[in-house]
């Protein structure tokens, strides 16, 4: 029997049903499964993965496990666990896994040593939690690795920053910083997901309220865009003058965090930054405001300022928290400030996620192909990986494009042709 630590294996069946669905909306990674179940590229490896717990990890475990990996999986985040598909992966199909949505920092530490004690070839991470708790505290496991991938922005940032300092043992490919993931991932995936989250956790109508959008990045542009469609007024704060400037020229009302934090009435930080909202705009709110986060950790809204402005809180729904403050205004926190798009929704849609996975799985085979030949740093997913995603994924939604004919093609490579 497989060691594992997950809620209540007894949801295993909602779970399959849910995955299959999933699967229905990844046809790039199903190619990818057939091909891999052929050729075997992980024959022998052990992976261990830190990943959201969802539905379309479940098709990515199942993929390299048909590709001969023997898989582990731990949460990358305490609140992101489906547990009916945590119970499936370990009862259907076998895969340990490591994660109860709701797990404290003390059992979400365990749970990645426990993934680590299988003693990986390859990792993956979302965040950097388990390529950091393993450069730190389970260095003598750094001698088996071939590589690893980073599933997310704030993750390549750490990683970057690790190789700068020249602690990076083994090469990292960012999956992030493939157009196919970052394009579509975390533009249209959080975008819709986060006001998923929004809607789900508080039933709120977003017609006509003040939608203050903190970080105007790649996900930062996609929740505010999908705001828009559901008629709030959205209002963009930024520290990069390049974002800002898209921001207002995208339509939307760019100000400092200050003045948005007096007219906001609900706000979500997308940034990736620590305290972007912080407690002189807590002082500032009006009475009623909601707070969500959906960047990658906790941080982004001083949660513990909150905590110390406020006389009592409650938990008045599930991931609605009210705090009460001595002025006797409320603020409303959701999900923890943790991201609210996993926390209190299903995370991104399976067809993004189908390609974002893509990048992972064929990272991780360029991996086992290239690691000896690769030096300790980040690497970039190859360009022909990137192309041949986008190339399959618009073959499977029906999509046709045109081909440059020779003439095009000799025409886009000179210089002599002008005027
Ligand atoms: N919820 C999810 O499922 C999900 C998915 C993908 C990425 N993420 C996370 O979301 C975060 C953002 O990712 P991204 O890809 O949009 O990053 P990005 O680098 O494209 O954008 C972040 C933006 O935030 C801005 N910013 C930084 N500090 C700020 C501050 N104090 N006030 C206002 N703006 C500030 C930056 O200038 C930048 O434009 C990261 O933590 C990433 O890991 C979450």
């Amino acid at each position: 029997m497989i060691k594992y630590d997950v809620k209540d294996l007894k949801l295993a069946e909602g779970g399959r049903r849910r995955i299959e669905w999933a699967a229905r909306e990844m046809p790039v990674l199903g190619l990818i499964r057939e091909r891999f179940a052929k050729e075997q590229p992980f024959k022998g490896l052990r992976i261990s993965a830190c990943l959201h717990v969802t539905t379309e990890t479940a098709n990515l475990m199942h993929t390299l496990q048909a590709g001969g990996a023997d898989v582990v999986l731990t949460a990358s985040n305490p609140l992101s666990t489906q547990d009916d598909v945590a119970a499936c992966l370990v009862t259907h199909y076998e895969i340990p896994v490591f994660a109860i949505k709701g797990e404290d920092n003390v059992v979400y530490y365990k749970h990645i040593h426990a993934a680590l004690d299988h003693k990986p070839h390859l990792t993956m991470d979302d965040g950097a939690d388990l390529v950091s708790t393993l450069h730190k505290e389970r260095r003598d496991l750094l001698e088996n690795i071939i590589g690893g991938t980073e599933e997310t922005t704030t993750g390549v940032i750490r990683l970057r920053a690790m190789a700068a300092d020249g602690a990076l043992a083994y090469p990292i490919i960012a999956v992030n910083d493939a157009m196919t993931k970052h394009l579509f991932d975390n533009r249209y995936g959080t975008g819709q997901s986060t006001i998923d989250g929004i809607i789900r956790a508080t039933n709120v109508l977003l017609a006509g309220k003040n939608f203050v959008v903190a970080g105007y990045g790649w996900c930062g542009r996609g929740l505010a865009m999908r705001a828009r469609g559901m008629g709030a007024n959205v209002i963009v704060t930024e520290v990069d003058p390049l974002k800002a400037l898209e921001a207002v020229m995208d339509g939307y009302r760019v100000m400092p965090m200050l003045e948005a934090a007096k007219i906001g009435d609900i706000f979500c930080t997308v940034t990736g930054d620590i305290n972007v909202i912080d407690r002189h705009h807590l002082e500032v709110m009006k009475d009623g405001a909601i707070l969500a986060n959906s960047g990658h950790f906790n941080v982004e809204i001083n949660i513990p300022a909150l905590e110390e402005m406020a006389v009592s809180k409650r938990l008045v729904r599930p991931f609605v928290e009210q705090y009460e403050l001595k002025d006797g205004r409320s603020i409303f926190l959701l999900g923890e400030g943790r991201l609210i798009n996993l926390a209190a929704a299903e995370g991104h849609p399976a067809s993004v996620m189908d390609m974002s996975f893509a990048n992972q799985a064929l990272s991780l085979e360029y991996l086992v192909k290239h690691a000896d030949k690769m030096e300790r740093r980040v690497y970039s997913v190859p360009e022909e990986i990137d192309r041949e995603i986008a190339r399959l994924k618009l073959a499977a939604m029906g999509v046709e494009i045109d081909t440059l004919t020779p003439q095009q093609l000799a025409y886009l490579n000179s210089w002599e042709e002008g005027t």
